[in-house]
């Protein structure tokens, strides 16, 4: 592997510590990258699949559904360009759709491999996202399905992140809709508030999201860059074929406990699963 340039030891050191469920603010050198320039991001836009290019309004309220979500009216460039005064919020969607994405976010996710892999084993699913938003910007209460740094590259953001092992906050039934088909928006209550921790984001800090680890964000007063990597283990894939059979379950009005966090591997639900889906599908052929 090449020398790292985005990580250093201090960082890959805190990573080991907290992964894979703890949230932990790690430091990053990636600066002003040319990838990640405005006209970069406009060519971007052009090279990748349109479905994968979303940006709306982003004066939204900390708890919203998602069809109430409106669109900015503007085109991707005048989004980009404008992004200071345009009350936007903007997101890329899987940049390994272009090779020179892709072989960035490769080369960035090998560098944290060694915190990684004695805990979850290979990486998998390499994933990246883009996200430009305006100043004040909110990004709902929600949750993702990987393992995730966040980098911040320009302004600031503050992420509150709650547990992920509260049911409350996240119930079974919302984690089954999701992994089927559902948004990950999450219904928000006042009360959660004091559930969260918030982790303040300058410039040149990153945050490592443990997986369905719930939080919303809030940009600070500039303009904002940040850009996501993602990638899923057998532990994380485990978990949501346990969220499926769950979905059976309660489809015979049973009442299901939820899968157990790591280090707990979820070994028998995910098996049964799948299994079940096995049959499902030699049946149905
Ligand atoms: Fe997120």
């Amino acid at each position: 592997m090449d020398k790292p340039t985005v990580f250093g030891s201090n960082a890959i050191d805190k990573l080991t510590e907290a992964y894979p469920e703890a949230p932990v603010l790690l430091d990053h050198q990636l600066g002003d990258h040319p990838l990640l320039s405005n006209a970069a991001l406009a060519h971007l836009a052009d090279a990748m699949r349109p479905v994968d290019v979303e940006y709306n309004r982003a004066d939204l309220p900390v708890g919203i559904d998602p069809a109430d979500v409106p669109d900015n009216g503007l085109s991707v460039i005048e989004t980009i360009e404008n992004i200071a005064t345009n009350g936007s919020w903007m997101v890329f969607k899987f940049i390994e759709q272009v090779p020179a994405y892709r072989d960035f976010l490769h080369q960035t996710l090998a560098e944290i491999e060694p915190a990684v892999r004695n805990v979850t084993g290979e990486m998998m699913k390499l994933e990246g996202f883009i996200f430009l938003s305006s100043p004040d910007a909110v990004t709902p209460f929600h949750m993702d399905p990987e393992h995730n740094i966040l980098l911040q590259l320009k302004g600031s953001k503050t992420m509150t992140v709650f547990p992920a092992d509260d049911e409350e906050l996240a119930p079974g039934t919302a984690h089954e809709a999701f992994h089927n088909g559902g948004h990950r928006n999450l219904q928000w209550r006042d009360d959660f508030a004091a559930r969260g921790k918030a982790f303040e984001l300058p410039a040149g800090k990153a945050i490592y999201v443990p997986v369905k680890a719930p939080h919303w964000v809030k940009n600070g007063p500039a303009p904002s860059l940040s850009l996501s990597i993602t990638w899923q283990s057998e532990w994380a894939y485990r978990e949501q074929y346990a969220r499926a059979m769950n979905a059976t379950l309660r489809r015979f009005g049973l009442n299901p406990a939820a899968p157990k966090r790591f280090p707990h591997q979820n070994h028998a639900k995910s098996l049964a699963w799948r299994t079940i889906n096995k049959v499902q599908r030699t049946v149905g052929r």
